[in-house]
């Protein structure tokens, strides 16, 4: 049998959220890489409702923008005024056509609330035959929550405010979640009946429960152990208390899955990351956004990827990433950042110091130090020197390089794009290269050195550099002659003048 569809989910999303003291609205603020109201959306869209609204009220243009882009298939109604809970969920309940069946109402502001404790709600809901089901949890501080109140044959009567209750019932440990399932009727017509008689002078949703048990109607509780899933966030404490346990739990859940954590305490992992069997992450590794990370692969330690695909068996150790794609078998790092656009081969190599913007390595190329590779394609199996810097900026537009396959880049070149070196070429160590390099060709783009001899001995007469000099010309047993006064030429046809580390 497939689960039951609820009618409607209404999740309560207006209040302005006054203790954050910030100037955007509360549900947008994150956790594990999603706003809270987005946690809130996807735990009550795996309930497949009919009709999934949030009602919206401080900052709803914000709001309504950010549920466009995160659940486009979400509605919003708008609560002008905030006049209480009760009606918050009229206002919901008038951009409906008439509904009927079960009404689920959450909180935006619940991110730990999963979508299979909404499931359990309205399983018990639709089996007891309830018109009303409360979620509630004991709290050993209950404070500022309404409690549930019952009669002496266990039923619900009711629940009653913090603010409302006498001293005997803010004994109460058994606290009202907020989160309820409702038989449409009930609480359409118990909606209508609602009254301001208390002290905040608000429209209380929880006067429906109190409604219906005195109309005879069933109202029963569906009692979770796990308080966290009901914790609103008021303030920012909260906020990061939540957001620890959220952390908390979804580290646990890889780990389960066969991902290796060397050290959970500093591992971040946000919600809309997968990782495969036998990733490890070593200590300080944040995952981001819509990181992926494949079977095998070696993160960390302190390495942020954000949006970021990794490939299997991969290894990238004190890096930062943003929206790069990291072949298999590739390795990066340390201390190297990759930014959008970035695409790294299988085998390719991004070292040490590097930095890489729309940088796309094929198969095996290497970017082994100290280098700046922007806008460029580099073939598979080239290899780029240290501190070779793409110069792709003329400050007035960004222009694109091409280095062919098994081409070669002495260190401490500079590629001035736009520029392509064909497949198979060299550039000679030190080059500023301005102008297309054939297939074969060695490029060498330097002034020629000159070695102008005696001008330590008279230009730096009594130095410990002269006396050096000196020593070293008294040991050498061949006679000083012209021969040592190189011309490049003899220079740039050795291997050794273009050669980088890696050669
Ligand atoms: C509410 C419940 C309380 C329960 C607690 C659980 C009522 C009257 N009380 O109290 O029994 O223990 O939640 O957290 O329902 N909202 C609107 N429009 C409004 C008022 C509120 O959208 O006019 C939204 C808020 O943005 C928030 C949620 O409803 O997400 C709860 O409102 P809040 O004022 O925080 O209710 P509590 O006093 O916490
Ligand atoms: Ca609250």
């Amino acid at each position: 049998m497939s689960p039951a569809r609820p009618a409607a989910v209404v999740v309560l999303a207006a209040g302005e959220g006054t203790r954050m003291k910030s100037s955007i609205p509360k549900v947008l603020h994150p956790v594990g890489g999603r706003s809270l109201v987005h946690h809130a959306v996807a735990a009550a869209a795996a309930l497949d409702p009919e009709h999934l609204v949030v009602v919206v009220g401080h900052g709803r243009e914000q709001v309504t923008a950010h549920l466009a882009e995160v659940a486009p298939k979400a509605a919003t109604a708008v609560q002008e005024e905030q006049l209480g809970t009760g009606h918050a969920v009229s206002c919901a309940l008038q951009e409906l056509p008439q509904l009927t069946g079960t009404v689920v109402v959450t909180y935006g502001d619940t991110p730990l609330l999963t979508g299979e404790t909404l499931r359990h709600l309205v399983d018990e809901h639709d089996a007891s035959g309830n018109a009303v089901t409360i979620i509630t949890a004991d709290f050993d501080d209950p404070t500022g929550y309404g409690r549930v109140l019952h009669d002496a044959d266990g039923r619900i009567l009711g629940v009653v405010e913090q603010k409302d209750a006498t001293a005997e019932q803010r004994q109460i440990r058994e606290v009202n979640s907020g989160i309820y399932a409702f038989e449409v009727a009930t609480l359409t017509d118990a909606l209508g009946r609602l009254g301001t008689d208390n002290v905040q002078g608000e429209l209380y949703l929880t006067d429906v429960v109190g409604i219906a048990s005195s109309d005879g109607k069933q109202v029963g509780a569906l009692h979770i152990d796990d308080t966290w899933q009901t914790q609103g966030i008021n303030d920012r404490v909260q906020l990061a208390d939540v957001h620890h346990e959220l952390n908390r739990r979804t580290v646990e859940r890889w780990m389960r899955d066969g991902v290796t954590v060397r050290d959970p305490q500093t591992t971040w992992i946000d919600a809309d990351v997968t990782l495969a069997r036998d990733v490890t992450l070593e200590p300080n590794t944040l995952l981001r956004g819509a990181t992926t990370v494949a079977q095998a692969a070696l993160i960390g330690p302190n390495t942020e990827l954000v949006d970021t695909e990794v490939g299997a068996r991969a290894e990238i150790s004190n890096t930062t990433s943003y929206g790069a794609v990291i072949g298999p078998d590739a390795t990066v790092g340390p201390y190297t950042y990759l930014r959008p656009g970035t695409r790294l081969g299988a085998h390719a190599r991004a070292g040490g110091f590097v930095e890489m913007k729309k940088a796309v390595l094929g198969e095996g190329a290497k970017v082994p130090h100290l280098s700046y590779v922007g806008d460029a394609d580099i073939g598979a199996g080239a290899n780029i020197g240290a501190g070779t810097i793409f110069a792709n900026y003329d400050g007035v537009t960004k222009s694109h390089t091409a280095v062919g396959e098994h081409s070669f880049v002495g260190s401490n070149s500079v590629l001035v794009a736009p520029v392509e070196i064909a497949d198979g070429a060299y550039v000679a160590a030190g080059s500023a290269i301005t102008n297309r390099v054939e297939a074969g060709e060695l490029a060498v783009a330097r002034g020629k050195q000159r070695n102008i001899r005696g001008w330590v001995a008279r230009r730096r007469a009594g130095t410990r550099t002269a006396a050096a000099a000196e020593r070293a010309d008294a040991t050498t047993d061949t006679a000083p002659d012209e021969s040592r006064e190189h011309s490049s030429e003899q220079h740039d046809h050795g291997q050794g003048d273009s050669k980088g580390p890696d050669a």
